[in-house]
């Protein structure tokens, strides 16, 4: 829906009492905003971490990924009732008797010794396919959660093969039952490439284009791309989602990987039926990959889209308030959570806020608006961080006052070494 106008952040806190610099004012100096905002920030104030996203207002930052824990009502309904900012349903499409899943279809990836059952979980990887309950099921549910939650963000995750007439009727279907906006999977890396839908279309820009096309010609509510990291550079179709009339851009799905080999029975995992394929894989592991994808389409859409409000949605490995923060500090909109709600329950939202809550009292800022962005304009180039560091040598060097020695005094530069080691 390219046309939608953009609502800015509206809160009803006593943090809205306060007066902070816009955004687009503290381009260049992060330090000195801080110091700005402490003279306006009141201490007892508790930040304010509402959003306000392509017009979905929501409470907070933290978003339910698409996955099992957005598969049915009753999970959903939980992850409201628990205080999720919104929720991302697990992905439906047209005809879910063709996505047939297996079981195991999860693996594991433990720190510690030959991934010892006692390690922490680093890894997760998944090989289940989208929804396999009956579309028609789906937005019975859709459409009671928002009957009873009237004012929570319900968004749609949807995939299909690409024929123009199947993407408008999922759309026509999904908006008639009241959601709030879609998120388009475009970039799941297992099984479905093979019906050519999901990271099929996202690493084929050219039908990529074509389907955003078709997508936001017919959606009426704010559409975001959800991109594969499976590509060599995220940008390009990033780029061309937002050129296409997407509102937003949501980043990462899982990467593609082979959790291991079981060393005992010499079969990978997850083995079904003595066999496996490879999968998506997510949780802590990837959140150092997530920052990068999501910082260089974040640049991206600095330098092209600046014009517009378009959003950004950063997923991958999030299960402290300080990796939400990170997120958010590079550009991020909204923070969404899978793997983190599979292994810690619908409860970890509570903590994920207080936590941000808890950096941002750390560094006096009142909402989310007065540090997105803040970190990425200190990402450069290789090149340029060569050029800097010898800058900042020869500054230093220059500035290094009298000589080191007797010794070193020279005829010609006597006068210069004499300026060199006076005071005033
Ligand atoms: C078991 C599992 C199932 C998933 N199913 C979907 C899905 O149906 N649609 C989708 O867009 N992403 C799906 N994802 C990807 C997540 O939404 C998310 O992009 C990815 O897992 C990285 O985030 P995380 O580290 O917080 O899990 C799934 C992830 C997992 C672990």
């Amino acid at each position: 829906m390219a046309s939608l106008g953009f609502a800015r952040q509206i809160s009803n806190s006593s943090a809205d009492l306060l007066v902070a610099p816009p955004r687009r004012s503290r381009s260049c100096c992060p330090g000195r905003n801080r110091v700005d905002f402490r003279v306006f920030a009141q201490s007892d104030a508790e930040p304010d971490l509402s959003v306000v996203v392509n017009g979905l207002k929501m409470p907070n930052p933290f978003v339910i990924g698409s996955g099992p824990p957005g598969t049915n009502y009753t999970v959903m309904k939980r992850a409201f009732d628990e205080g999720w900012g919104a929720v991302i349903a697990k992905t439906v499409s047209l005809d879910a008797a063709k996505v047939v899943n297996v079981t195991p279809r999860y693996a594991k990836l433990r720190a510690g010794a030959n991934g010892s059952a006692k390690g922490q979980i680093i890894g997760w990887q998944n090989i289940e396919l989208i929804s396999d309950r009956p579309l028609e099921t789906m937005l019975k549910e859709f459409k009671r959660l928002k009957e009873e939650y009237p004012n929570r963000i319900l968004i749609a995750s949807i995939m299909e093969e690409p024929v123009k007439e199947d993407w408008e009727e999922l759309i026509d279907r999904c908006e008639q039952v009241g959601v709030d906006a879609f998120e388009i999977n475009f970039s799941c890396p297992h099984g479905m490439p093979e019906r050519k839908m999901g990271a099929a279309v996202g690493q084929d820009c050219a039908l990529l284009e074509e389907v955003c096309g078709w997508i936001n010609a017919k959606a009426t509510i704010p559409v975001w791309a959800k991109m594969t990291p499976n590509i060599t550079d995220i940008t390009q179709p990033a780029r061309v989602s937002l050129q296409s009339g997407c509102e937003g851009v949501a980043a990462i799905n899982t990467i593609m990987s082979v959790m291991g080999i079981n060393l005992d029975t010499l079969r990978p995992e997850p083995c079904v039926e003595g066999y496996s394929t490879p999968g998506g894989y997510s949780s802590k592991a990837v959140h150092p990959i997530a920052l990068a994808k999501v910082m260089s389409i974040a640049k991206m859409m600095k330098t092209e889209f600046a014009d517009k409000e378009y959003s950004l949605s950063a997923i991958g490995g999030v299960e402290t308030g300080g990796d939400a923060a990170e997120f958010i500090l590079l550009g991020a909109n909204t923070v969404q959570v899978c793997t983190g709600v599979m292994m810690h329950g619908y409860g970890l939202v509570k903590t994920l806020c207080s936590e941000l809550q808890d950096f941002m009292k750390k560094h006096n800022f009142s909402s989310i608006e007065d540090f997105r962005g803040a970190s990425l304009e200190y990402f450069t180039t290789h090149t340029d961080l060569v050029r800097m560091q010898q800058e900042a040598i020869r500054e230093r060097k220059a500035i290094k006052k009298g000589l080191q020695s007797d010794k070193d005094w020279t005829g010609d530069g006597f006068v210069k070494e004499t300026e060199s080691m006076v005071s005033n």
